[in-house]
């Protein structure tokens, strides 16, 4: 069984990719420093799978620790680096600690693959790097523009760092997955997504608020120039994102890349509004959602939604799951975690 190493493995889109990579019968291998996750997601993976994955818990900027697993794990076939931080107002208020977090662990990761004969490397990218783009649906020769944000940054400055080692470092072979919206959760409800504090992202605020966690949901903004007003997002089911991160790390397996860096959109390829999302929630539950119209979020873009046909003709790869899909899965999800607390 090729060894496969997943770095942030115990995230959101970390464990469910984790899953599918055992149901493909890899041997996966976790590095997770448990700064935006919490270990009991290593029992729920292995709750699903019946395997549990090796796991060792450290901080990829310790350099040190860094290249001491690699010597000690020389077997490893591929790497799917999810290791980083994620959340766009948090680096606003702190881009130093971004921009170690993010791009220190990238290149001391880098570095090791460096000193091996030959290397396959999966890159956790976002919709972030296009900004708010001058065409939709986006295509991934869409311009990358200013970022709106360190996060957003430190993606663009990940794609330029490895785009760059690759040019000079044939034996490096990676795909960078730009991920649109991920929602949702495993059909089992035993893994999902477990936003610290106050969630900052839209689903998860709309099923806390639901259950009972929080008031109300404020919309942010009804007076976009888009259908209903609101912003436009494209929501991807994150077992459809992680079904995506199998296949590309096969397609350098196997090697079927036709260069040694290329870029992939992870999205559905449509358009669904703030007021859609809800009205979706409302639909698959039967629930009514407690919410008002607020002011508007600061650096949000109107829209975005990815045109997928590269990875569909590429990749041979298509989302699935339906935006009703993802809702009830989210749902499910969180009525599970708080039944127990
Ligand atoms: C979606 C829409 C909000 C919360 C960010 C990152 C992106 C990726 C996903 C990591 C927007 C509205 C939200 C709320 C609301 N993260 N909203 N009330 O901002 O599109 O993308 O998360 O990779 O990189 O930029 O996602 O879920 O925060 O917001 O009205 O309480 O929901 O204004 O229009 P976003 P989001």
């Amino acid at each position: 069984m090729d060894k496969i190493l997943v770095t942030g493995g115990l995230g959101f889109i970390g464990s469910h990719t984790v899953v599918e990579l055992q149901s493909n019968g890899y041997d996966v291998v976790v590095i997770d420093d448990l700064s935006n996750s919490s270990i009991e997601t290593l029992d729920r993976i292995t709750s699903i799978s019946g395997i549990k994955p090796q796991f060792q818990q450290f901080d990829l900027k310790d350099k040190t620790k860094v290249s001491e697993f690699f010597k000690a794990n020389t077997n490893i076939k591929g790497v799917i680096h999810f290791a980083a931080s994620k959340a766009v107002g948090e680096s606003m208020d702190n881009p130093l600690m971004y921009y170690e977090n993010n791009i220190n662990t990238l290149v001391y990761v880098l570095q090791e693959l460096k000193k091996l004969n030959h290397s396959n490397f999966i890159f956790s990218s976002s919709c972030t790097v296009y900004g708010q783009a001058d065409e939709l649906p986006i295509t991934e020769n869409a311009p990358v523009k200013m970022a709106e944000s360190p996060y957003g940054n430190t993606k663009q400055i990940g794609e330029e760092i490895i785009s760059d080692e690759c040019r000079v470092n044939s034996k490096l072979n990676a795909i960078a997955l730009r991920y649109f919206n991920p929602i949702g959760a495993h059909e089992t409800a035993i893994i999902g997504e477990l936003p610290i504090g106050v969630p900052q992202n839209l689903v998860p605020f709309i099923t806390q608020t639901a259950i009972g966690l929080r008031d109300q949901l404020s919309v942010f903004g009804d007076d976009y120039p888009t259908s209903d007003g609101t912003c436009v997002r494209d929501y991807i089911h994150v077992v459809d994102l992680a079904k995506a991160h199998v296949i590309a790390l096969e397609r350098l397996l196997k090697n079927k890349n036709k260069s040694n860096y290329e870029t992939f959109n992870l999205g559905t390829g449509k358009g669904s509004s703030v007021l859609e999302v809800i009205q979706s929630f409302e639909a698959v539950t039967g629930l009514k959602l407690n919410y008002k119209v607020a002011d508007r979020r600061a650096g949000d873009i109107i829209a975005a939604y990815a045109d997928t046909s590269k990875a569909n003709n590429e990749l041979g790869w298509k989302a699935k799951f339906t935006l009703d899909d993802a809702m009830k899965s989210a749902w499910k999800w969180e009525q599970n975690i708080r039944k127990n607390s």
